[in-house]
């Protein structure tokens, strides 16, 4: 057997958190136990049928059956630029401004690879996403972790970033609608994204998959609908959340042409693009009229309020959130993160996210998801009340 040693890069990432969560919920279910998983954020609405069929229709054509095109087919970037207009009124130019990706988890890495060299820091939010860190880490680069506190509504205070970070960091991550504390940016904060990236020369990266879910009318807003964004960064989107497509890998990067060819320069040496079949699907998706993605709305909005309603019934404080997937609600007295969530599992066969899996900052909230029907809901939470002393 030959000496196996992971490279020092490898060495600093930990375990990717949901698979980490997977493992335990198989382990439970062995055991017998009916889990109610709110752990990740996974749409268990079924993708919308004219999207089905138009990937059958695809998946039978033999000129899909070929490499794709490296950056995406050309179709796929014009749907996704007039989609922007739609729905955010940004201008997006298809052949130079849009690539098609396979999640955004790896557009993230591949933006790394494309902009960081050993050494160089990227500002990077916390609690986050972990992907934003271990991207960083991945590429050579050294995360430093803007703080997201909740007096601060859970946005980074970017004038308490220290002059000299600033000045060695090539990345800025910022994530709202905001995984995992369902925060959500106004226009005054990315303005404000944005001269600070112009001072810093500092490069934005606005992840965004939870771009169309928001709440009582709130529409969250894309980082390139304020004036200099394009100038600055790109965001990163997906059809996973709104389209209940996580299952299909794809998403997109849009925004600086700049960016954008140097991420289609890494990727091309990596992977060889999205199968045309799933892009043509991804049409369909993104053609569809938007009445579709409010129906999924309006079943998260009605999800938020059962689960709110409830924890709030047995004691816990929760802050109704107006956009995302998600809940982060703090622990009850007594617990950590991970004291809870493991009591939750063990006693209530209930799998919630502890907060600390997002980063220190993390510390004394758990996130649940609102993937889930509301009986499963409503019977989630009637278990933790009956065996987790709260
Ligand atoms: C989550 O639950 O945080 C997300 O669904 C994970 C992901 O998007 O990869």
């Amino acid at each position: 057997m030959v000496k196996m040693e992971k490279s020092e890069r490898l060495k600093q990432i930990p375990p990717y958190l949901f698979a980490e969560i997977n493992r335990k919920i198989a382990a439970a279910k062995r055991a017998c136990v009916d889990v109610i998983s709110l752990g990740i954020g996974d749409p268990d609405l079924p993708t919308p049928q004219p999207v089905v069929e138009a990937l059958n229709r695809a998946a039978n054509d033999p000129r899909n059956h070929r490499y794709p095109d490296y950056e995406g087919m050309p179709s796929f970037r014009e749907a996704v630029s007039k989609w922007y207009k739609r729905r955010h009124n940004v201008r997006l130019d298809p052949d130079k401004e849009v690539l098609t990706l396979i999640g955004s988890k790896e557009g993230s890495l591949h933006l790394s690879l494309a902009l960081i060299n050993p050494g160089d820091a990227a500002l990077v939010p916390e609690p986050a996403y972990t992907t934003y860190m271990t991207s960083t880490i991945l590429a050579g680069g050294i995360p430093y972790r803007m703080a997201l506190k909740e007096e601060n509504d859970f946005l980074p205070r970017l004038s308490e970033v220290p002059e000299d970070v600033a000045a060695r960091a090539k990345i800025i991550y910022v994530n709202y609608p905001n995984n995992p504390t369902a925060a959500v940016a106004a226009k005054g904060f990315y303005r404000e994204l944005v001269d600070f990236a112009k001072d810093n020369d500092v490069i934005v990266c606005s992840d965004n998959p939870y771009s169309e879910i928001g709440f009582d009318g709130y529409r969250p807003l894309s980082f390139l609908e304020v004036s200099g964004a394009k100038d600055v960064g790109i965001e990163l989107n997906s059809l996973s959340k709104p389209y209940s497509m996580t299952g299909w890998r794809i998403a997109m990067a849009v925004g600086n042409p700049e960016i954008i060819r140097a991420m289609a320069l890494v990727k091309s040496n990596v992977d060889s693009g999205v199968f045309n079949a799933v892009q043509h699907a991804g049409i369909a998706a993104l053609n569809l009229p938007d009445s579709v993605i409010d129906a999924n709305v309006k079943v998260y909005q009605q999800r938020r309020d059962v689960l709110c309603n409830a924890l709030e019934q047995v004691g816990l404080k929760v802050k109704k959130p107006k956009a995302s997937l998600y809940l982060w609600v703090k622990v009850p007295e007594g617990y950590s993160s991970e004291s809870f969530a493991a009591e939750v599992l063990d006693k209530a066969g209930v799998v919630i996210t502890p907060g600390s899996a997002y980063g220190g900052a993390g510390q004394g909230f758990f996130r649940v998801s609102l993937t889930v029907p509301d009986a499963r809901l409503n019977e989630a939470v009637e278990r933790i009340k009956k065996s987790v002393k709260i």
